[in-house]
């Protein structure tokens, strides 16, 4: 039987793995800039962590878990890093020790969904948490950084929806009003939508399914049920907004998939690249309830977290990554490998990266492999060049060679690698 990897579980080979690399390197500077540090969670929690945060009437929980199968303890993968992090805060007294908790995170989630474009069941996440700051000014700040790394990353075609869910009083106000207006005419609702109309209604109105949206045409709109305080909030996201030039666009049906949000909750949608119906690059925003609700103090709290492979999807061909330049080594037997392996040494302590070929395969063949691989430098050592400490430096882009000294090989390779700046590096 041939092994396969496991439906909507993808490999990730190393030109890929670059693509990643780099968005990963965008967003550490982007949010370690605004002062998010790095927290590391495990991939397995208890399976009563996310019945208690992500919330029991969120898809993800009913429907899309993987559970690890074992007698005595109910564990899980994490499908989200949000209650990990929660988790953690709470364990650690953060409350005590600093007012303000700022944690970024980025790894592989788990969902068992049905698999498509922009959607798989093993995906990486970039996120961040933000606790003890009530907003509105911090949500403004994280929406804006969010657009701006959404710039530097050059995503065609970025939008920033927001919205508001108020907070648990303006939530019981609204759904009553939902369940009211659908009540009369539940039989033009599909059936997941009438199992909503139960346990959580607010989720009828970012149904995809057509019957669902005819129906949500002339629903009340949670704006109307808002407290004072919940509409100056969000009047001063939109404000801090503006004051920061971010375009975002107000989106009353922006519910969010999971149960925990409280007021402000936004989401990038990208309209470019090869991401198709998956537009949903990122999404999160507040969780004002969830701390205290896993048995921490009342804790204000705001996150995010995006999807790598999305982003990758949205920046389309935008995101082509160059090798650094490579320096291939050609030894012509086995008595050069001594000579050959110290060369090396000292091109890799100059930072260069270095391919040496001691397979003992012909001259010819291994330039060929040199071309391929997209080498610019070649360097070749046979008795000859053994005998008088010296080395041939093939310039493979300029198909000229020289014959240097096996000590002054790292200075040659190195002015032909346009890395003048670390000549002094490599000579010392
Ligand atoms: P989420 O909206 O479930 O929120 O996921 C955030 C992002 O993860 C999505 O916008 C999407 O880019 C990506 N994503 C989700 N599911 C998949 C999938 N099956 N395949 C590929 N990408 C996917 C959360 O996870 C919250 N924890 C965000 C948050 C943090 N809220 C507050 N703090």
């Amino acid at each position: 039987m041939k092994i396969r990897a496991v439906k909507g579980m993808n490999d990730i080979l190393p030109e890929e793995a670059r693509k990643f690399q780099r968005v990963e390197r965008v967003f550490r500077e982007t949010v370690e800039c605004y002062g998010f540090r790095e927290l590391r969670t495990p991939l397995v929690e208890d399976l009563s962590l996310f019945h208690k945060s992500t919330g029991e009437t969120s898809e993800v929980v009913q429907k899309q878990m993987f559970l690890l199968d074992r007698s005595d303890e109910r564990l899980a993968l994490r499908p989200e890093g949000t209650p990990s992090a929660a988790r953690v805060y709470i364990g650690n007294k953060m409350q005590a020790r600093e007012p303000v908790t700022k944690w970024f995170y980025i790894g592989p989630m788990f969902r068992a969904e049905r698999p498509q474009r922009g959607r798989y069941r093993q995906f990486y996440q970039a996120g961040c948490e933000l606790y003890g700051d009530p907003g509105p000014i911090c949500d403004a700040e994280m929406i804006d950084m969010l657009y701006r790394m959404t710039q530097k990353l050059a995503i065609p075609g970025c939008q920033v929806l927001i919205n508001t869910l108020g907070g648990a009083e303006a939530r019981l106000a609204y759904r009553t009003r939902l369940v009211e207006f659908f009540e009369p005419n539940k039989s033009a609702l599909s059936e997941h939508a009438r199992a909503r109309l139960l346990d959580n209604p607010l989720r009828i109105l970012d149904s995809k399914d057509p019957r669902d949206q005819e129906a949500c045409a002339g629903a009340p709109m949670l704006l109307d049920c808002l407290t004072p305080q919940d509409a100056e909030h969000f009047s001063m996201v939109q404000a801090a907004l503006r004051d920061l030039g971010t375009p975002f666009v107000v989106d009353p049906r922006l519910v969010r998939g999971l149960d925990y949000y409280t007021r402000t909750c936004f989401e990038i949608v990208s309209t470019g690249g090869e991401i198709g119906s998956q537009s949903a690059l990122l999404g999160g925003g507040r969780y004002d309830g969830m701390l205290e609700g896993l048995g921490g103090e009342p804790t204000p709290a705001i996150g995010f977290a995006m999807g790598l492979e999305r982003i990758l999807l949205a920046m389309g061909s935008a995101n082509t990554q160059e090798e650094p330049p490579l320096c291939f080594i050609a030894p012509l037997g086995s008595s050069t490998f001594g000579a050959c392996l110290k060369v090396a040494s000292r091109l890799r302590e100059s930072g260069v990266w270095v391919e040496l070929d001691a397979r003992g395969n012909s001259l010819k063949s291994m330039l060929r492999r040199a071309n391929n691989m997209g080498a610019r430098v070649a360097l070749v050592m046979g008795d000859a060049e053994l005998e008088g400490g010296t080395i041939q430096v093939k310039n493979l882009t300029g198909h000229d060679s020289t014959t240097v000294s096996q000590q002054d090989a790292p200075l040659h390779v190195l002015a032909l690698l346009h890395r003048k700046d670390q000549t002094s590096e490599a000579i010392s």
